[in-house]
C-alpha cells in the first residue's frame, strides 16, 4: 500500500467516532432517505464509512449489502450498525481503487459523500458502471464546487485544509465527472447553491 494511503486511512481512522455519532442525526437524512430508500436487490456501497447510510435502507428490498471501505476503524463501526439495523451486509476492506468484481454484478450501486476523497474518480465511475447490471441503478449522493461564485473562490481556497485535516477535496466538479463517464443521469437534484448533488444514473447503453 502506498505511504499516501496510509496517511488517508489513519485520517478516515480518527473519524469513524464522529461518523458512527452522526448517523442518527445528520443533516443530509432527507436527502440519504429519499436515495437510499430506492436500492434494492444486490448492493454494493462504495466507502461505506461508519454505515451513514444504514438507517434508510429498506429492508424488504434487499438482498444483500456489499460494503466497502479501506479504513477498518469505519467498517468496525459499519459491522456494529448492520447488525443494529438487521442488514444482510458483508463488508470487505480494500481501496476502492484495488476492487475486482465480475461486470454486471449489482442492482444497485451506492456511494455517498467520497467522491471527494478517491485518488481516481473517473475510473472509479467506469468500474461502477461495468459493475452494475444494465438496467441497475447507481445512487450517488456527493459534494463538489458550488456554481456561486463566493462560495466556489472559498471553496478552492479551503481546499488544500480540507485534504490534509480530512482526506476530503471540496474543488470536484461533480456533474461534470458523471456526465463525462459512462453512466447516464437518469435524475438529479442540486441543494445548497449546487454543492451537494443527488443523482440516480444506469449505466450507459452501449
Ligand atoms: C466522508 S466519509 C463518507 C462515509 C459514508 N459514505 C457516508 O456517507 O457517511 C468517506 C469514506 O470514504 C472512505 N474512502 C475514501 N477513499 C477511499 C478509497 N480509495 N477506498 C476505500 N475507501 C475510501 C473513507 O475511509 C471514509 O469512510
Amino acid at each position: 500500500m502506498s505511504s499516501v494511503n496510509k496517511k488517508l486511512i489513519k485520517k478516515f481512522n480518527r473519524q469513524a467516532q464522529t461518523y458512527d455519532r452522526m448517523r442518527e442525526n445528520q443533516f443530509q437524512r432527507k436527502w440519504r432517505e429519499k436515495l437510499i430508500g430506492e436500492a434494492k436487490g444486490h448492493v454494493l456501497e462504495l466507502a461505506v464509512g461508519a454505515g451513514g447510510n444504514f438507517p434508510f435502507y429498506k429492508i424488504e428490498k434487499i438482498d444483500t449489502i456489499t460494503a466497502v471501505d479501506f479504513s477498518p476503524e469505519m467498517l468496525g463501526k459499519a459491522k456494529k450498525a448492520a447488525r443494529q439495523y438487521h442488514l444482510p451486509a458483508a463488508f470487505i476492506e480494500s481501496d476502492i481503487d484495488e476492487l475486482f468484481f465480475e461486470n454486471q454484478q449489482f442492482d444497485s450501486i451506492v456511494s455517498t459523500l467520497s467522491f471527494c476523497g478517491y485518488s481516481s474518480p473517473a475510473r472509479i465511475l467506469e468500474n461502477v458502471s461495468k459493475w452494475c447490471k444494465p438496467n441497475g441503478q447507481v445512487l450517488l449522493l456527493e459534494h463538489g464546487i458550488s456554481s456561486n461564485f463566493l462560495i466556489s473562490t472559498l471553496q478552492r481556497a479551503l481546499d488544500p485544509l480540507a485534504v490534509k485535516t480530512v482526506g476530503c477535496h471540496q474543488n470536484r466538479n461533480i456533474m461534470k465527472l458523471v456526465n463525462h463517464s459512462p453512466l447516464d443521469i437518469q435524475k438529479a437534484e442540486h441543494h445548497w447553491l449546487n454543492v451537494f448533488h443527488l443523482i440516480w444514473a444506469k449505466p450507459r447503453k452501449e
